[in-house]
């Protein structure tokens, strides 16, 4: 990639050099004429969708590629018949992929294990017969809640194939955060492990989810993975070793798909928002399927030889979208790997890229922070030419991380693909594709068949430069359909402020430049990145405020140079208790208890007040000001 071709524009940054790609990406790349195809997708909206769509298998196809006469509940290829599995494995064993590797995975231990597409598909069988032995039906939620194994992607699969509705819970949650989502699904059934590995240590996911079954009334039946040996309870009648049922004669290899409708339910995966409880948003078997795969195709330009390596964990919405769906449906091989970036040596990664020859990587700014600490000396012990695609994800990269990670890794020959999107977007949304020339920090432009803008609170376009609110103009077939069980939470959150124009309300801020480039700039909601996960201050304050002397709290996030942002907490003891180090230590445990470790707090802040509004609400804005040191501006409406 040549650099500084010509010295581009960023708000803030008028030094900003702009990347151009080198003449063998655009030679390779699939797509060459952005522009013509943008125009295209704008002006033909559903005709671009209907085409793409046409290139997956269906068992029927639609009447209709957009039912939008119950806005914002938009419906996409109505009439359609499909299952994701019809595209992400059946079609593949008909064919010659049916002997190609799907997964290839690796845990930090250094056990690995490969899949090829007919493997995958005899384990989805047998696991999808498991369930439907366990009366799991059409429509059903079932929870997992397990490390970054290959029983995962199946697990997944093995719902979708039979039509029922997964709820994947990350790992890295803990007991309360795990049964508020399985009570919210009413899940019947929870899928498990004894627990995972990481950094040399065993942790636990049995004994947690033991924990919340205390708790979750409608779970009757536990299928726990055998991964690590470590002794764990179980209680009859309701626990069984997956191993043990896959080896009775239930778990046949065969097993039908079933034909669901395009808009049947695929999965719903929570989400932190402003308050409450985490959403469960709901995505669909047509939609995401098409959107998916056209993402990944045209974004990552994906070939037939590629080795993708995706290094999100199942449990977020990367995981979902391009580490099990998307790969998949293209009829990738792809990398999986279990465990930490710099476990055992900060060379982890790029042992594996050199051993698998990884052609495309995509991880988060967070991980690139972490590994350019170690210095370059790490991947520089390594053959990293088999590289020929970068990605990122998850917060806004910092241009210092974007040109090392360009320069270091990308060895000045790979574009970086700085994706913005959501998990309510279901994939890409903003940008480039490898024939963009890029900006370090900017996620470009729009993906096909969208209209950004960054608007103000009326709607009005701001001026170029100027900070707004970045909005969606018109439905997508990625998109999240509703929240699970609350249809008008959806509406009141994403749709209500712009109604009048039917726009979608991101919940970021955002600037665009004079190229027609977006900067995202964070979030504008309670909603904290920490390491690229999203949690929400309201789940972390109820963390706090179940510990016996807390009475009230308030959660911010603060810049990190590592992690994004970390997490500062305010809290209020209860009459008579004093705040102190252990205290200190104490309630940081206990949210680590609750939550997870990712959630655990980086500070917390003893108050004997803490700012509220005359209606009660804390200001939040008020401590984030404090906090970083800056003027705290209007505070008229502050109680005394
Ligand atoms: O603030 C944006 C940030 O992550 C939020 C969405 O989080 P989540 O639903 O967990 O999905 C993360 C993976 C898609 C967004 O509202 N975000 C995501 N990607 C980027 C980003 N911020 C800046 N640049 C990105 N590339």
């Amino acid at each position: 990639m040549d650099e500084h071709k010509k010295k581009g524009s960023s708000p803030g940054d008028s030094q900003c050099l702009v990347y151009k790609p080198t003449a063998s990406v655009i030679e390779g790349a699939t797509l060459k004429e952005y522009e013509v195809l943008y125009q295209r997708s704008i002006s033909d909206r559903l005709g671009f969708w209907a085409e793409e769509a046409q290139k997956l298998e269906w068992f029927k196809g639609w009447d209709r590629v957009l039912d939008d006469s119950n806005k914002p509940f938009f419906k996409w290829f109505v009439g359609g018949k499909t299952n994701i599995v019809l595209n992400a494995i059946d079609r593949h064993v008909l064919t010659w992929r049916r002997n190609k590797l799907a997964l290839i995975w690796e845990a930090e231990t250094g056990e690995s294990r490969t899949y090829s597409y007919h493997a995958l598909n005899r384990e989805v069988c047998k696991f999808a017969n498991i369930l439907k032995s366990m009366g799991v039906k059409k429509g059903e939620v079932v929870t997992l809640y397990l490390p970054q194994i290959p029983e995962l992607t199946i697990a997944m699969l093995a719902c979708a194939k039979i039509g029922a509705v997964h709820s994947v819970v990350f790992g890295g949650f803990s007991v309360e955060a795990l049964a508020t989502r399985i009570r919210d699904a009413s899940s019947r059934v929870v899928v498990t492990a004894d627990g995972g590995f990481r950094r040399g240590k065993t942790f636990e996911l049995k004994s947690i989810v033991n924990e919340a079954l205390k708790d979750s009334p409608t779970v009757e039946v536990c299928i726990t993975v055998k991964r690590t040996g470590q002794p764990v309870s179980m209680e009859a009648d309701r626990d069984f070793w997956l191993h043990e049922l896959m080896a009775l004669p239930i778990a046949s290899m065969k097993c039908e798909t079933e034909v669901m409708d395009a808009e049947d339910p695929l999965f719903i995966l929570y989400t932190s928002g402003t308050t409450g409880k985490p959403k469960g948003l709901l995505h669909t078997h047509g939609g995401y399927s098409v959107y998916t795969a056209t993402t990944l195709k045209y974004v990552f330009d994906l070939k037939e030889e590629d080795r993708y390596w995706c290094t999100a964990d199942p449990g977020w919405i990367t995981g979902h979208s391009y580490l099990v769906y998307g790969p998949l449906i293209n009829g990738a091989t792809q990398v999986m790997y279990e465990g930490a970036p710099n476990h055992p040596y900060p060379n982890r990664w790029w042992q594996i890229i050199e051993k698998y020859g990884v052609t495309i990587l995509y991880t988060s700014p967070t991980a690139i922070r972490g590994l350019m600490r170690f210095g370059e000396q790490w991947p520089k012990r390594h053959d990293l030419s088999s590289l020929r695609l970068l990605g990122s994800v998850g917060e806004p990269i910092n241009p210092e991380a974007w040109r090392w990670y360009h320069r270091v890794i990308g060895g000045e020959r790979c574009p970086i693909m700085d994706t913005w999107w959501q998990t309510e977007t279901g994939g890409f949304v903003i940008t480039p594709l490898p024939i963009s020339p890029l900006k370090p920090g900017s996620a470009t432009r729009p993906f096909f068949g969208h209209e950004v803008a960054v608007v103000d609170d009326q709607g009005a376009q701001v001026p170029v430069g100027s900070e707004g609110n970045l909005v969606l103009k018109a439905p997508w077939p990625g998109m999240a359909r509703t929240i699970w069980g609350d249809p008008e939470r959806y509406k009141e959150t994403y749709w209500k402020t712009y109604e009048k124009q039917g726009w979608y309300k991101a919940g970021d801020s955002a600037r665009m430049d004079e190229d027609g480039y977006f900067w995202i700039i964070g979030r504008t909601d309670d909603v904290i990145k920490v390491s690229g996960h999203r949690l929400g201050t309201a789940e972390i304050e109820s963390a706090l405020v179940s510990h016996a002397d807390v009475a009230e709290a308030a959660v911010i996030g603060v810049p990190h140079e590592l992690k994004g942002h970390a997490i500062h907490c305010f809290v209020l003891l209860k009459h008579g208790r004093t705040g102190g180090k252990e205290l200190e230590e104490q309630l940081k445990e206990h949210v680590s208890h609750q939550m997870g470790s990712l959630a655990r707090p980086e500070k917390i802040e003893f108050m004997s007040v803490l700012p509220k509004t005359r209606s009660g609400k804390i200001m939040r804005r008020v401590l984030r000001a404090r906090a970083l040191g800056q003027d705290v501006g209007d505070t008229s409406t502050l109680e005394e």
